[in-house]
């Protein structure tokens, strides 16, 4: 920011209710580039993220999981946006419950919060719609704007009675005088209820959770974070928009037809230049798998280590990368995360008491909720007096769609024999990798 002048809120609604705030403006022309900081502490900093749509989200800087499994390593954030028109007011989504205060003191400082006149519901999830409750019985006129389904959940969650409730379908708007909020339909991202909602003469997409990225910071926009962004999203994509690759793309398709200048998830950094994170999503969910096999495994006395090892090596000998992840110490975002382009996935257990160990029974199971694109496996590991995992991996992969190229179970120490066969397996899933052109259509 230079130059800091002092200006007044022009917006009469804003003039009605006293509020005489200072300003820092920067010296661009106004337009969606512009960054308007009302000067407050950082607590309760709004942002004006183009002309009368004011960020009034939270940060939350703490919090290290989500859906108690998703590691949050930098915490989250829940963003929330105050639209505010020339005769309406629209507050689009709130927060998670404990932050209501600092949302409405927020809000507070741009308009009187009683006054709103729309709360819209994009996703029913309580970070996002937690703080309903509170804000309609602060502004006790409000509407509740979601879809169809939205407002049944929100009966069903937070006890908004029909008689708060709008229900909205695809391309419906609300004029808040000269301000349209046209809302479209995109179920499944990542409940059955998510729409979006489009500020329209600025072209301003609320996505909530879609285009998210789990990360509290102080930089509102993506293109003040830097690179490690998109690394960031792409977990966040794994864990929570990969279950409905199919709808992501339906998504994806929507969003092309429309002329959008900013986007403005309700997780991480706003998008200023949209097609950094449409491009990515595009190659996330329709892109081809990348010539790349995780190895996921588990070893307790070095046995399955040592096949992993001869596995690792016969993999990259045939110029495919290898990604072994230690599931004792591997964390499942960086799984995940690799498992949005990889090609195939080997599983390395050691039996134990008949069946796989924990750790990889449990990455089974967060496979069958991601859900990657990738359905090309094998199995392998070692056992003492019994074997066993190796039968009950391959029949939950192929429960799940799995081609399993092969299973390997060594009883302790693998021999040299028994390398090259873990080697031989390797090579076959390396070499299929190879010759297959995968795309998801
Ligand atoms: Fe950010 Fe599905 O909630």
């Amino acid at each position: 920011m230079n130059s800091p002048t002092n200006h007044c809120l022009k917006n009469p609604l804003l003039s009605n209710v006293g509020f005489n705030l200072a300003f820092h403006k920067n010296n661009k022309p106004i337009d969606y580039n512009i960054l308007t900081v009302i000067e407050l502490t950082d607590l309760v900093k709004v942002v004006e993220v183009a002309p009368e749509v004011f960020w009034v989200g939270v940060n939350d800087w703490n919090r290290r999981v989500f859906d108690s499994f998703i590691p949050l390593p930098y915490g989250t954030s829940y963003n929330a946006y105050l639209i505010v028109g020339n005769e309406h007011t629209a507050l689009v989504d709130t927060v998670n419950p404990g932050f209501e205060d600092l949302l409405l003191r927020k809000v507070s400082r741009v308009v009187k919060p009683e006054t709103i006149d729309y709360v819209v519901m994009n996703h029913a999830e309580p970070d996002h719609a937690g703080g309903i409750p509170r804000v309609l019985a602060t502004a006790q006129n409000a509407k509740l704007v979601a879809t169809r389904r939205g407002i049944e959940m929100a009966g069903v969650y937070y006890g908004v009675p029909p008689e708060r409730a709008v229900a909205v379908k695809d391309g419906d708007s609300i004029d808040l005088g000269g301000k349209t909020l046209r809302f479209l339909e995109a179920p499944w991202l990542h409940w059955p209820e998510t729409m979006f909602t489009l500020q329209a003469e600025r072209q301003v997409l609320l996505t909530c959770d879609f285009f998210g990225t789990h990360m509290a910071s102080d930089r509102l926009f993506a293109e003040d974070v830097g690179d490690g962004l998109l690394k960031e999203a792409k977990k966040y994509y794994a864990e929570i928009m990969m279950p409905f690759t199919l709808f992501v793309q339906r998504a994806l398709d929507k969003v092309a037809g429309l002329d959008v200048k900013v986007i403005a998830p309700s997780h991480g950094p706003i998008y200023r230049d949209p097609k950094r994170i449409i491009a990515a999503y595009e190659e996330w969910a329709r892109g081809p798998l990348k010539p790349k096999v995780v190895i996921a495994y588990v070893s307790m006395w070095g046995n399955t280590e040592a096949l992993t090892q001869a596995i690792v090596e016969a993999v990259a000998a045939e110029g495919v990368e290898a990604i072994p992840y230690n599931m004792v110490v591997a964390d499942v975002a960086h799984v995940a995360s690799d498992l949005v382009d990889a090609a195939a996935v080997l599983f390395g257990s050691p039996t134990l008491i008949g069946g796989p160990h924990p750790l990889i029974a449990s990455l089974l199971e967060v496979l069958r909720c991601i859900r990657p694109r990738v359905k090309l496996g094998a199995v392998y590991g070692s056992y003492g007096w019994g074997g066993g995992a190796a039968a009950h991996l391959k029949n939950r992969l192929q429960s799940m769609g799995f081609e399993v190229m092969g299973t390997l179970e060594v009883r302790g120490k693998p021999g040299k024999e028994d390398l090259e066969k873990a080697a031989g397996l390797a090579q076959a899933v390396a070499r299929k990798v190879k010759e297959s052109v995968i795309k998801i259509k």
